[in-house]
């Protein structure tokens, strides 16, 4: 029970990795502060968990970009609590489905809004609760802030905004004793892949050097590790998780 008595907030929780953050930090003994976007998915991922026995969770829905919202669900954890000492900024719009020629800009305004602003605001908010008790702050990013893919350009912007965020709040938040780290997955196994034709994903496995996609448990595993004790003196890290894919520059089916 490494998190007993501590507070934890996982935002974008109601499904796929946030779910596995949610129910790695309540296994862990944490009280979960569980966000998403809606209250109907936020009451989905509570009724999931509490079947599998974890009870120590509340449910805050809130969309992160929403300035007010933001606020509103730092009362409500304010009011229950009054402390936090774990956030997961894990909330996401994926921004898919535009070449960079023809993305409306509201809509890339609108995936920045969401998670780099939206990150920025829930990491304020915490900080100011944790204040010079401390805490911890750990900021879901990506492998493709460095290697970009396609039709994505505003979700790999924002990507590399919140690795570069991540570090000035670690420099500036560092004296107060709050740790900012960034996780950077790369393929992590969701609802989606099920969508995904055969092929499409063992060809994906394929050009992972270890052979497969993380799991949530494995971006939980990282996140409990950063949020723990052992990674104490560690702040300003983007610890990435991707199975290898960073670490290679074309694909393993090129032949060069
Ligand atoms: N999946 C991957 O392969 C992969 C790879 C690298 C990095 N990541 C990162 O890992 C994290 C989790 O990814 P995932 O694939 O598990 O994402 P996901 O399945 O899309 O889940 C994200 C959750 O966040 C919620 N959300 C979206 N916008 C929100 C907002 N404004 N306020 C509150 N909640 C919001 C979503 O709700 P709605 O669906 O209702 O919007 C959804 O429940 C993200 O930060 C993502 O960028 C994922």
């Amino acid at each position: 029970m490494r998190f007993k008595n501590k507070f934890v907030l996982v935002t974008g929780a109601g499904q796929n990795t946030g779910l596995g953050l949610a129910a790695a930090f309540a296994k862990a003994g944490a009280t979960v502060f569980l966000n998403d976007r809606t209250a109907e998915s936020v009451a989905g991922a509570l009724a999931a968990l509490r079947r599998r026995g974890l009870k120590k969770l509340v449910g805050v829905p809130a969309d992160i970009g929403i300035p007010a919202e933001v606020a509103a669900l730092f009362r409500q954890i304010r009011a229950q609590a009054g402390r936090l000492d774990v956030v997961v900024n894990n909330a996401a719009h994926l921004g898919l489905g535009h070449t960079a020629l023809e993305m409306p800009v509201e809509f890339f305004a609108q995936v920045v809004r969401v998670n780099l602003v939206g990150t920025f605001h829930v990491a304020q908010q915490a900080a100011r609760l944790m204040g010079r008790r401390g805490g911890t702050i750990i900021n879901i990013a990506s492998n493709v802030s460095t290697r970009a893919i396609q039709k994505r350009c505003a979700y790999v912007a924002s990507k590399g905004g919140v690795d570069a965020l991540t570090l000035a709040l670690a420099s500036e938040l560092g004296p107060l004793g709050i740790r900012v780290n960034a996780i950077a997955p790369g393929y992590i196994h969701s609802d989606r892949w099920k969508t995904l034709p055969t092929a499409h994903a063992q060809r994906r496995r394929a050009n992972i050097p270890l052979g497969r996609e993380a799991t949530p448990e494995d971006i939980a595993n990282a996140a409990l590790f950063l949020a723990s004790s052992d990674a104490a003196n560690i702040t300003g890290a983007r610890l990435v998780v991707d199975g290898g894919c960073s670490a290679q520059h074309l694909p393993r089916d090129i032949d060069v």
